[in-house]
Parts: C-alpha cells; sequence; structure tokens
C-alpha cells in the first residue's frame, strides 16, 4: 500500500483550498515552488492546519548551514516532507538529516527527469554516464547519509527499492490512471504498477485537478494504491 499525494499545482492558495474542499478523504498534499512563493509558511499553516501532511517539494541545494536552516524553518512550520538535491553533497545532506529530526521526512532529488544522459553528462562533466545507475548510486549516498529516501520515476523504482534499506521511502512523480493522458511526463505508471514496485508515496497533479469529477479521480487513486494487487 502507498500514500496518494496530491501536488498542488493550481495558481493560488484559495484555489488550492476550494479543492481540498472536495476532497476530504486525501492525507498528503505537494506544494512546490511556485506555490510557495507566491502563498508562503500562510498556507503550509492553512494546511497543516487542515489536518493535512504537507510535502514541501522545494529541492534544496545550498552550503549546508542555509539547508541545515531551511529545513529547520520547514519543521518548525510542520511540515512533514521536504527535498535536498543529493549532488549538494555529504556534508549538506547530514546537516539537513540532523536539522529534520525524527519529525520531517527528508527526500534526495537524485537525476532530474528533465536530464538525458547527455545533458547531464554536460552538467557534470562525464562524458559517460549511465542514469539508472547514477540515481541507484546517488539514492544510497542519500539514504546512507542520513535522508529518509528519495524521490525517483516509476522506471527507477525497481532498482532503487532493492539497493536501499526496506525502510527507505520512495516517492515517485508520473502516476496516471490507464485512461489518463501522460501529458508531458514521458515515464508515467499506474498507481498500482508503482506501489507493486515498492513506491512509498506516489505524487499526482493533473489526474485529479483536472478530472472533471476530482473527488472521483482521487477515490479510484487511493483504491488502486490501497490494494496495488487487485
Ligand atoms: O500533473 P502531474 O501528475 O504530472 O504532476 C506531477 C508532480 O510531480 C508535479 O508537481 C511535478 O513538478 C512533480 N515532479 C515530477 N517529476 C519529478 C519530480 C517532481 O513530475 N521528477
Amino acid at each position: 500500500m502507498a500514500e496518494v499525494v496530491l501536488a498542488l499545482d493550481l495558481p493560488s492558495g484559495t484555489e488550492s483550498l476550494r479543492l481540498l474542499d472536495r476532497l476530504p478523504d486525501l492525507r498528503w498534499v505537494k506544494v512546490g515552488s511556485v506555490l510557495m512563493t507566491r502563498e508562503g509558511a500562510p498556507l503550509i499553516c492553512a494546511l497543516a492546519g487542515r489536518g493535512l501532511r504537507v510535502f514541501l517539494d522545494l529541492k534544496w541545494h545550498d552550503i549546508p548551514n542555509t539547508v541545515a536552516g531551511a529545513v529547520s524553518a520547514a519543521r518548525e512550520l510542520g511540515v512533514s516532507m521536504a527535498t535536498v538535491h543529493t549532488l549538494g553533497g555529504r556534508t549538506m545532506m547530514e546537516g539537513a538529516a540532523a536539522a529534520a529530526g525524527g519529525e520531517l521526512a527528508l527526500l534526495g532529488v537524485t537525476v532530474l527527469t528533465s536530464h538525458d544522459a547527455a545533458s547531464y553528462g554536460r552538467a557534470t562533466g562525464r562524458t559517460e554516464v549511465l542514469l539508472a545507475e547514477e540515481v541507484v548510486r546517488q539514492a544510497r549516498e542519500a539514504t546512507s547519509a542520513g535522508l529518509a529516501g528519495i524521490v525517483c520515476s516509476s522506471d527507477e523504482v525497481g532498482p532503487v527499492r532493492r539497493a536501499l534499506p526496506r525502510t527507505a521511502l520512495l516517492v515517485v512523480p508520473g502516476i496516471r490512471r490507464e485512461t489518463d493522458a501522460p501529458g508531458d511526463q514521458v515515464r508515467v505508471a499506474t498507481a498500482a504498477e508503482a506501489a507493486r514496485a515498492g513506491a512509498t508515496h506516489l505524487v499526482v497533479g493533473r489526474p485529479v485537478l483536472h478530472a472533471p469529477d476530482p473527488a472521483h479521480a482521487l477515490h479510484q487513486l487511493l483504491e488502486e494504491a490501497r490494494c496495488p494487487t487487485s
């Protein structure tokens, strides 16, 4: 069984809260840099105040002291999950994990899905990069530095699951029902496929946000995630 996390990729906090009024079964929401820049801490407090668990996806990548400060601030706001780039390095990840304590689950972002092997090689000064191996390498580095888990695509969730401790969180975006359009996502999976492969959290945006009946779409996704074998 995996948790379903709704990505609040909406233009404003007001629209987000209005949609959430229609989704009483939802337990997790993701707030990214666009909504956070626009609405800030009051929105996080409003979401947490409704009893929702907040995944703050700001993908921090800075010097260790700054990232640890951001993690502490998120923890004080009542955020349940947040992201740092694993390429920020060992010291940064260890400091961030210490600042998170036991209350905030910190996830490592490995290779952005917008990269292919050529663009990742150019960004890192390497000629031969096997992206799947690179994701597993960074995932191991993240959990051994004390992070709770990583974000990865449905293509990588199986190998990453096998490489990491059983308790590691694997958060997978790009979730679609059989009937949904993939949109700009290249690597997509159904909630059942990702949960069977070992995902612990499934991030879903447009299949719910753009559905004619968002509550029905969410219900279908929650059912699939709860009973991935059926
Ligand atoms: O609308 P859709 O279901 O594609 O939304 C997926 C969400 O997951 C978006 O908020 C997107 O920014 C996020 N995400 C992603 N791929 C990643 C990391 C995050 O799609 N590798």
